[in-house]
């Protein structure tokens, strides 16, 4: 039984992965993580609803990534609830992900929150377990637009969760700063793109850490959620019109990472599950980036 956990799964893009992974084989189990119980026991009925047969295959997991102790109880009941297995896990995707909010809150959750699932979650994974960050191509955009030295700082394959910590905090005071962001080789401290920067950085620490694991990230593209739709909002035109798509096309790339033959490791997928520099934007369709 491939025991996959998805957090954030109770609507949106983690939703519609929910939903995927159910339907891509019978060998798979869901641990359908959800911050608040209640919201994951909705999305698990809206699953049984369309397929009665998955309630066997989906256990809901209360999952605040950004609350240490939530974190903690989640991979413990995970745990608990898996103790026939030596290594319960087949994948971890951290999908949980906020797009507004302070530095500190946005931080918390798309950085933070990867780091303490994978601190928390990564010794139950099986060997070549897959762990799939759902970043965004707003870390490679915000990436360009960083000085030469940051971009090198970002694209660091051994760097280390202090090198990462370390900005963080040296970077939190400085909200609403743009000019020390400038000065400091930072794009103009815009949280999101710096989020899923870090989150990209994150990946590569991880997989170079953790040989044994396969460890990529992707972007789902744009996608019409509670995320987005704010954008179809402001401007007066349909999400359609914007170029939003429907959440299931979100879940092409961090299906290929789930269960694609994977050629390596700390990687960066786009929408259309091809891989992407994480230094610049390359949209789906053009040729793959074969860079180092
Ligand atoms: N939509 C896009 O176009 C797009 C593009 C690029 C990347 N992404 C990324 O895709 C991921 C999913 O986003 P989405 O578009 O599906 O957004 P969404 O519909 O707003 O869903 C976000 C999910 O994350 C959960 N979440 C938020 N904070 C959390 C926390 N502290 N702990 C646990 N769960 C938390 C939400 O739970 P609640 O229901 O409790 O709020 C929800 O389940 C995010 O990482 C996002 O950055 C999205």
């Amino acid at each position: 039984m491939k025991r996959i956990l998805v957090t954030g799964a109770n609507k949106g893009i983690g939703f519609a992965l929910a939903e995927a992974i159910l339907t891509h084989a019978e060998d798979t189990f869901l641990f359908l993580g959800s911050r608040d119980a209640g919201r994951g026991q909705d999305a698990k009925a809206k699953l049984v609803a369309k397929q009665s047969t998955w309630g066997e295959r989906i256990e809901v997991v209360e999952l605040d990534v950004s609350q240490d102790e939530s974190v903690t109880q989640a991979a413990a009941k995970v745990r608990e609830l898996s103790s026939s297995e030596d290594t319960p896990l087949y994948g971890v995707v951290n999908n949980a992900g906020i797009g507004q909010g302070s530095l500190q809150q946005v931080l918390n959750v798309n950085v933070l929150g990867i780091h303490r699932v994978c601190s928390a979650f990564l010794r139950l994974l099986q060997p070549q377990g897959r762990v799939v960050i759902v970043s965004s191509a707003s870390g490679p955009n915000f990436v360009n637009l960083c000085s030469q030295e940051k971009q090198l700082f970002f694209l660091k394959k051994d760097v280390t969760w202090s090198e990462i910590s370390a900005l963080i905090e040296e970077c939190l005071p400085l909200e609403g700063n743009d000019k020390a962001f400038e000065t400091r080789g930072l794009w103009d401290g815009r949280a999101y793109g710096f989020s899923k920067a870090l989150a990209n950085s994150y990946t590569l620490m991880l997989a170079n850490e953790n040989p044994s694991l396969q460890v990529n990230a992707c972007t789902p593209g744009f996608i019409e959620t509670d995320l987005t739709r704010h954008y179809a909002e402001s401007s007066g035109q349909t999400p359609t019109e914007l170029g939003m798509k429907p959440p299931i096309a979100g879940t092409k790339a961090p299906m290929f990472l789930l269960f694609g033959e994977l050629e390596g490791n700390g990687r960066y997928y786009g929408s259309d599950a091809v891989r992407s520099p994480m230094d610049s934007y390359r949209s789906p369709g053009d040729p793959p980036y074969e860079g180092d």
